[in-house]
C-alpha cells in the first residue's frame, strides 16, 4: 500500500497555476527545465554532494532535504548511505513532486510544507540539504533550516546564483513567455482553427480569421527568432509549429481535442512563466548572501564554505555552494 503524503496546514490548498506553479509543473512534467544547461548530473554538483555525504560520521544520518522536487539529492543520499543507518525526510510545496519520490524511494518520509515554516521540532536532523530549492521560500527558510539542525549537524545547500547561467536562462524564458502571452497567439489560433474546422465556414470568413491571427503569428515567429527555438524548453516553438500543422489540415482534426490541448498549453505556459519569475526572484545576490551568512552565524552555524560554483569545469558560475556546521552547545561561535 502507498504511504500517505502528509500535508502541512500552512500550505494553501489552492493548487491553481498562479497560486502554486510548482504543483502544475510537477504534475505535468518529468524533467526540471532548469537543468538544461548542465543536467543535475553535472559532475561538479555530484562531486560536491558525494564529498559531503562521505565526510559524515554520524552513527545514524537523519537527513532533511528541503524543496526536494523529484528527489535528486535524496536519491544520491540513498546510494551514499546504502550500508549505513539513515533516515531521509523530503519536504516540498508540491504534493505531486513528493508523490514521485514516495513511489521511487519508499523508505523516504515525505511531507508537503512551505520551507519557511518547517513542521519539525528544533534539532530534529543532523544533515540538512537543499539543491536549488530552499531559496524559493525566502531568507526565513534558512533560519528554519538552522533551527531544525541539531548541534554538530551539517548544512549543505546548492542555491541559484543571481546573474549566473541558470538565472540568465530563466530571465530570457520569462521575458519570452510574457511577450508570447501578449501576442494573443493562443486565442487567435483557436478562432482561426475553429473557423477552418467548421464545414459551413466560407472562404471569406476564413480569410478574416487569418487576417486577425496574422499579427500574433508574426509576433510569435519573431519571438522564437529573437530568443531561439529552445527558449522556454522549446514550448513556444512546439506550439507554433503544431498550430501551423493543424491549420494546414484543420478538417482532419477533432475540434474538442485541439481546443482542449490549446487551453491546457495556455495554463501550462502561465505556470511555466510564474516558475521562471520565482526562480529569478529566488536567485541569491551578494547582498542576500551576506545576510544569510550573518543569520547563520547568529544561529550558531559555522560557515565552512560559501562559494560560487560552475556546472562544468571552466563554465559560467551557476550556483552558490553553502556548507556549514552547527556548533555544539556552549561552544563559542
Ligand atoms: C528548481 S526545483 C529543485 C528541485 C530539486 N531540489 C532538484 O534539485 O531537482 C525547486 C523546488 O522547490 C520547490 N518549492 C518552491 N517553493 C517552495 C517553498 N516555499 N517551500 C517548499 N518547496 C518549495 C518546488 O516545488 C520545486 O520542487
Amino acid at each position: 500500500m502507498k504511504k500517505p503524503i502528509q500535508t502541512d496546514s500552512s500550505v494553501s490548498p489552492d493548487t491553481t497555476p498562479s497560486a502554486n506553479p510548482w504543483e502544475t509543473y510537477w504534475k505535468g512534467t518529468r524533467q526540471c527545465s532548469t537543468y538544461k544547461e548542465g543536467e543535475t548530473d553535472s559532475h561538479i554538483l555530484t562531486r560536491e554532494w558525494k564529498q559531503c555525504f562521505n565526510e559524515l560520521a554520524y552513527p545514524t544520518v537523519r537527513m532533511l532535504d528541503i524543496a526536494s522536487g523529484y528527489g535528486i539529492v535524496a536519491r544520491m543520499a540513498t546510494t551514499a548511505f546504502f550500508s549505513r543507518p539513515h533516515e531521509i525526510t523530503c519536504v516540498d510545496i508540491s504534493e505531486s513532486a513528493l508523490r514521485a519520490i514516495a513511489d521511487k524511494l519508499p523508505s523516504v518520509t515525505t511531507r508537503v510544507c512551505d520551507a519557511s515554516r518547517l513542521p519539525f521540532e528544533d534539532c530534529s536532523f543532523n544533515l540538512i540539504t537543499s539543491q536549488f530549492g530552499i531559496e524559493y521560500a525566502g531568507e526565513e527558510a534558512f533560519s528554519e533550516a538552522y533551527r531544525v539542525l541539531e548541534p554538530n549537524g551539517t548544512f549543505m545547500v546548492i542555491a541559484h546564483l543571481d546573474g549566473g547561467g541558470i538565472h540568465k536562462e530563466c530571465e530570457a524564458n520569462y521575458a519570452a513567455l510574457e511577450q508570447f502571452r501578449e501576442t494573443l497567439f493562443i486565442s487567435r489560433s483557436i478562432h482561426l482553427l475553429e473557423t477552418k474546422m467548421k464545414r459551413e465556414s466560407t472562404q471569406a470568413e476564413i480569410d478574416v480569421a487569418l487576417e486577425k491571427a496574422k499579427p500574433a503569428i508574426k509576433a510569435t515567429a519573431e519571438l522564437i527568432k529573437k530568443y531561439g527555438r529552445n527558449v522556454a524548453g522549446g514550448t513556444l516553438d512546439k506550439i507554433f509549429n503544431d498550430v501551423a500543422r493543424i491549420s494546414r489540415n484543420a478538417q482532419n482534426f477533432a475540434p474538442e481535442e485541439v481546443f482542449k490541448w490549446l487551453k491546457l498549453m495556455e495554463v501550462e505556459m502561465q505556470a511555466y512563466s510564474q516558475r521562471m519569475k520565482s526562480m529569478c526572484t529566488a536567485a541569491i545576490d551578494d547582498h542576500v548572501a551576506d545576510k544569510i551568512k550573518s543569520t547563520a552565524k547568529s544561529k550558531g552555524i559555522i560557515v565552512n564554505k560559501f562559494e560560487k560554483l560552475p556546472f562544468s569545469k571552466g563554465g559560467k558560475n551557476c550556483a552558490w555552494l553553502i556548507h556549514g556546521t552547527k556548533v555544539v552547545r556552549n561552544e563559542s561561535i
